[in-house]
């Protein structure tokens, strides 16, 4: 045990929903009407909670076998939701793409996936400058739509507390349609493969894609020539889908946070899973300390800044008793960074016997600006960031967990490259995202294939070398 832990452990003050309220904060919106900022606060905390600590722990156990290499988590939605796409579709589509990228990834990891969505929350926004530009004129910056508008004018801009309430009736209707189509016959197994026989029909690269696809529906005729189907086997027909969001609004955050009455312990009830962005991690600000004393599994985005000395100090604060589970680590380093970033941060993990779920992020390291100021991503960037992800945990004889991705159902024009070849030209096309570039619907599919492929060839690999062992 280092001399850092216990003296991270002993020396904080008892922790409380509000005990972050004395620590230093970033990333905070600068409310002007503090007595409406209390006023939401207090109605919110009489609300009903929006998940249950039951579901919260039932995915910590599913994150501890993914640290383990007996799951693989999917976790992925767009980078910022908006209240004005509040509608049935866009949550279905994302949904469903989720779902059929889910049973691609399961045939080629052969574990089950953990579908976690960055939805029914995803509204706060950390920015890399308080303030935006444009044409001379300085606005303060969109801070997702919990926080302000994004439009580009100084009334949209004021920080407005009634949207954290609005925030949380959306995240309701989001959450119930999930609940209904995870639990409602929707996530039909045998209907999710027609869906992705349908996108490799499209695809440019049918015939790659097809193969696994013909495997896959061999599989299921086999299974349902067994007896194996949704009216018989609950796990055909319905499936267990999470919701996750970083936790930058704090006064959110805690408001939503309730005592579990099963355990007498706390949980931030505003999603299963939060996360700790990559600019709100530092070990003795106002994010960790909130995220200290909730028991939900957290997530920490690690980047290229991130060292050492900060990953342990936050593993000592945020998971003292070493629980599996609780933390995922999620890598964002970038296609160039990921092979010389993370060892060593993975060998000092392992090194030092904690337990971590580690995803990789390729998204956010990967944002480039086209020369008409577009923010933009490659596909293959994204695709080499994962490869070198794996790379390095295949080197370290260690489990990569999953993968945390960008992405929506809608077909958007975000990110450039995949089998349909957008280029930078096409991004005028649909570029809809609030904030960052997500994979489109198709591209989100064929990176699914393309890690499937993977997977399979890397078991392979592995079991081809366990017999050379023996
Ligand atoms: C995000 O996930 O949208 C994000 C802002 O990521 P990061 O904190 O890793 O930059
Ligand atoms: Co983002």
């Amino acid at each position: 045990m280092s001399a850092t832990h216990s003296h991270d452990s002993s020396s904080r003050q008892a922790w409380t929903p509000e005990s972050w309220r004395s620590f230093p904060i970033r990333q905070v919106p600068d409310y002007p009407d503090a007595a409406a900022l209390r006023a939401v606060e207090e109605r919110l905390r009489r609300y009903p909670p929006l998940v249950f600590a039951g579901e919260a722990r039932r995915l910590k156990a599913s994150l501890a076998a993914a640290s383990q290499g007996r799951a693989f988590v999917l976790q992925g939605g767009a980078c910022a939701e908006s209240f004005s796409e509040f509608t049935a579709d866009i949550v279905r589509d994302t949904f469903r793409v989720l779902l059929q990228m889910a049973v691609v990834l399961t045939f080629g990891a052969k574990v089950p996936v953990v579908k976690i969505g960055r939805m029914a929350g995803q509204y706060a926004k950390p920015r890399s400058s308080g303030t935006e530009t444009i044409g001379g004129v300085s606005l303060p910056s969109y801070r997702g739509d919990i926080i302000n508008g994004a439009d580009f004018t100084p009334e949209a801009r004021i920080p407005d507390p009634a949207r954290m309430e609005t925030g949380y009736f959306q995240s309701a209707g989001v959450m119930n349609l999930l609940r209904a189509f995870a639990g409602g016959g929707y996530a039909n197994l045998q209907e999710v493969h027609r869906w992705n026989l349908g996108f490799v029909e499209r695809s440019p690269l049918a015939e790659r894609y097809g193969v696994l696809a013909e495997r896959i529906d061999e599989t299921l005729a086999f299974m349902a020539a067994c007896g194996v189907t949704g009216a018989t086997t609950r796990q055909m027909d319905e499936t267990e889908f999470y919701t996750s969001h970083e936790a930058l609004l704090l006064p959110y955050e805690q408001a939503l946070t309730r005592v579990d009455s099963t355990s007498g312990e706390w949980y931030d009830c505003s999603a299963h899973f939060v996360w700790i962005g990559d600019r709100t991690r530092q070990p003795d600000g106002a994010h960790v300390e909130f995220l200290r004393g909730v028991r939900n599994p957290i997530g920490i985005k690690v980047g290229p800044t991130t060292t050492i000395e900060d990953l342990e100090r936050l593993l000592d604060i945020l998971n003292p008793r070493d629980e599996a589970g609780r933390i995922s680590l999620i890598s964002r380093m970038g296609a160039e960074g990921v092979g010389k970033h993370l060892p060593p941060l993975l060998r000092k993990v392992v090194a030092s016997g904690r337990t971590v779920t580690w995803l990789c992020d390729p998204m956010h390291g990967n944002t480039i600006s086209t020369d008409n100021k577009i923010k933009t991503r490659s596909f293959e960037a994204i695709l080499a960031e994962i490869r070198g992800f794996f790379d390095v945990f295949q080197a370290e004889n260690a489990h990569p967990g999953g993968v945390h991705i960008e992405m929506t159902g809608q077909n958007v024009t975000e990110c450039v490259g995949g089998a349909h070849r957008l280029t930078e030209a096409d991004l005028g096309e649909r570029y809809e995202t609030f904030c960052d570039p997500r994979l489109n619907a198709e591209q989100s599919l064929e990176m699914a294939f393309l890690l499937s492929e993977e997977l399979t060839a890397r078991l392979r690999g592995s079991a081809a070398k366990g017999t050379e062992a023996a």
